[in-house]
């Protein structure tokens, strides 16, 4: 069988195991950032509502300058002694995507993550906007999202069939009231957005595509089973119409 992009991704760069919810993001992090800093310099990267620091710390390991914004000090305390325990250095600024440009010195950042934020500040174009103002040309945005479509999918299949159409139309893509999301965007949606932004779409992965589909049981009982699903999750990622289905979109986008 052919090898999907993502897979080529992986023999080239030797990414680590990881799992569903993290495995593909982190390929094409890797081969990203390898790309840019083939020297192994280390790059300017600030994880734009990076949390505790899932995936600040290990590319501050990995020899990165990183930056973590996030408005929840318990957040950054939390990423600080994961960072210390570790021996590593990540700078914790206190604030929310709308003051990146205050935070952060405009024009100088290689990579800007925002991974699953988007979907809960009051203006996403704004942030977005931001985040464009903090790259460099050239530099990379890795962007998460939860999608639409899977939430009509998945709504469907439980057999709420009112919610599934709900969010079909719903402008945030919330299937009704009870709707942990705030918001989603559909592969279509999310790109015109990061374009409205000046980035330009490079990379578009689904995360999740199959496994939450999946029932547990058959996972914690089948042996091999959970990382059968795990190749087929990096198989099916960058493929439509599986990509366009999975539950959050990973696009990759360029400044410049
Ligand atoms: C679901 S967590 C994701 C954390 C991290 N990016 C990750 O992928 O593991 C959402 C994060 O966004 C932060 N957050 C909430 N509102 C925000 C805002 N307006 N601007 C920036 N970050 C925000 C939260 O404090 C939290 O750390």
């Amino acid at each position: 069988m052919e090898l999907s992009r993502t897979e080529r991704q992986r023999s080239r760069t030797g990414a680590p195991a990881s799992g569903v919810r993290t495995a593909v993001v982190w390929e094409v992090l890797s081969v990203t950032l390898h790309e840019a800093d083939p020297a192994g310099a280390g790059l300017v990267v600030v994880d734009a509502g990076g949390g505790t620091g899932g995936f600040a710390v290990p590319l501050a390991e990995a020899g990165h300058r990183v930056t973590v914004v996030d408005p929840s000090p318990d957040s950054l305390a939390a990423l600080q002694r994961r960072a210390a325990e570790r021996g590593l250095q990540v700078a914790a600024l206190q604030g929310d995507l709308g003051d990146l440009l205050q935070l952060v010195e405009p024009g100088s950042a290689d990579l800007v993550l925002c991974h699953s934020v988007l979907e809960v500040v009051d203006d996403p174009s704004a942030a977005l906007a931001a985040v464009a103002g903090i790259l460099k040309p050239g530099g990379r945005l890795s962007l998460l999202v939860a999608n639409r479509d899977a939430a009509v999918l998945a709504r469907a299949l439980v057999g709420r069939s009112d919610e599934a159409a709900h969010a079909l139309t719903d402008p945030a893509g919330r299937w009704g009231p009870a709707d942990g999301t705030t918001r989603r965007w559909t592969p279509a949606g999310i790109a015109a957005l990061v374009v409205a932004a000046g980035l330009s779409v490079e990379q578009v992965h689904g995360v999740r595509t199959v496994s939450d589909l999946v029932p547990s049981a058959v996972l914690d009982t089948e042996p091999g089973a959970a990382a059968a699903l795990l190749a087929l999750e990096r198989t099916l990622s960058d493929r439509s119409p599986f990509r366009d289905l999975a539950t959050q979109l990973h696009i990759l986008a360029r400044k410049g």
